[in-house]
């Protein structure tokens, strides 16, 4: 009689083992909470520079190893971001993975909030949470109740609020920096930039691209707010479905990642991409198919960082209101020494960045 064959792992769980050993990162995190069926995942990528920080993603997934991939992923970028933004803090992400996301305010929400915070808690501050997709300044609120090792509460609460703001403004001193590198000017007056995703980062940016002069195109899968925007800003939309193959000067993706993949870069037409949306390459050999293309990228986790130097230089390093904007204006800065690196060593911007950030942790190791 032939023996049944012997119990596995399920294809999933063998996925969560395949992706960890391939990440070189330092710990994952893997806690089950039963209550609601969900996966709490914390991804510290790198200490080296400081406690991992970066914020918790409340998702659904397909499969509990598609939450794996995205803490490991998310993490790492969170690791070069802290590094080229020169901030006392590594690289660290947090996913919940839920059936359902929770109702805002509903108790379903609290309850688990304050189960992840307790989580959190337990690490000793090597990870420190902030608010990211799906999550906010309430639930940071929330989460506070049970650790200090949380960052972006509510001002009411003694935080420092929704760092979207920050990010916006960031992200629009990268973009002058990168007109600046693809067309030799400062100006953005005439320029035509198209931002996709027009919520708490891309509206903003929207503004003050408006207000410097630009030409806006605007998209949203939420068709409302990108007319409504459009109209308050004489901007011209472009539907949502369209935004790959939109002739502009500059693409902001302000919206998802992998946005520029083998797939999608043949049809963009544009000369630069700079925006708000962590992880725009599919893949790390995207940045040089973007280079080969002629399109100048302007790496993503240096053009977003505005959140966490907000973050830090409010709640960790007691910055003022005039050193906070130096901080911010600084990412252009580090943009075009990114764009003189790459020129000089025949790297992609992406490749460029990523070395710069591997080097400034290089040197904070201490052996
Ligand atoms: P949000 O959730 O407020 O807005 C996203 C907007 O994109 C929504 O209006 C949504 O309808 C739209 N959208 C989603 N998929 C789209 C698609 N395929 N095409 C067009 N529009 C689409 O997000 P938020 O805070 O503005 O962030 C935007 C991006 O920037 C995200 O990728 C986020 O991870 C990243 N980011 C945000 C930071 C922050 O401080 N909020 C900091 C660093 C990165």
């Amino acid at each position: 009689m032939e023996s049944a064959p012997a119990p596995s792992l399920d294809s999933g769980v063998m996925a969560f083992e395949e992706l960890i050993e391939a990440w070189d990162g330092e710990e994952v995190v893997v806690h089950r909470d039963e209550p609601t069926s969900s996966w709490m995942l914390i991804g510290i990528h790198d200490t080296t520079l400081g406690p991992a920080m970066g914020g918790t993603r409340l998702s659904s997934y397909p499969d509990p190893s598609d939450a794996v991939e995205d803490v490991l992923r998310l993490s790492e970028a969170m690791t070069w971001k802290q590094a080229v933004a020169d901030l006392p803090y590594g690289g660290g992400k947090a996913v919940i993975a839920v059936p359902e996301v929770p109702a805002h305010a509903s108790d379903d929400r609290r309850a688990l909030l304050l189960r992840y915070a307790e989580l959190v808690e337990s690490l000793h501050g090597t990870y420190v949470t902030a608010a990211d997709m799906n999550t906010g300044e309430a639930d940071m609120d929330t989460v506070w109740e049970r650790t200090s090792h949380v960052l972006g509460r509510s001002t009411s609460n003694g935080g420092s609020g929704d760092p979207g703001a920050a990010t916006a403004l960031g992200v629009f001193h990268g973009i002058r920096a990168t007109i600046r590198r693809a067309f030799g000017e400062d100006s953005l007056e005439g320029r035509s930039v198209l931002v996709q995703g027009l919520g708490s980062v891309g509206s903003r940016l929207a503004s003050h691209l408006g207000d410097a002069g630009a030409t806006l195109l605007l998209a949203d899968l939420d068709a409302g707010r990108a007319t409504s925007l459009a109209d308050a800003l004489g901007a011209k939309v472009v539907r949502a479905e369209d935004v790959i193959g939109t002739e502009c000067d500059l693409f902001a993706p302000c919206a998802t990642g992998k946005v520029l993949s083998r797939e999608t870069i043949p049809h963009v037409r544009c000369r630069a991409v700079a925006g708000a949306a962590n992880n725009q390459l599919a893949t790390p050999e995207d940045g040089d198919l973007l280079r080969d293309a002629g399109i100048l990228f302007a790496p993503d986790f240096v053009v977003n960082a505005g959140g966490v130097i907000h973050l830090a230089g409010r709640e960790t390093l007691g910055w003022d209101d005039a050193t906070l904007s130096r901080r911010l204006e600084a990412i252009g800065d580090s943009l075009l020494e990114i764009f003189d690196r790459a020129e000089a060593e025949g790297l992609s911007p992406a490749a460029a960045a990523d070395r710069m950030a591997r080097e400034r942790i290089a040197a904070g190791r201490v052996e």
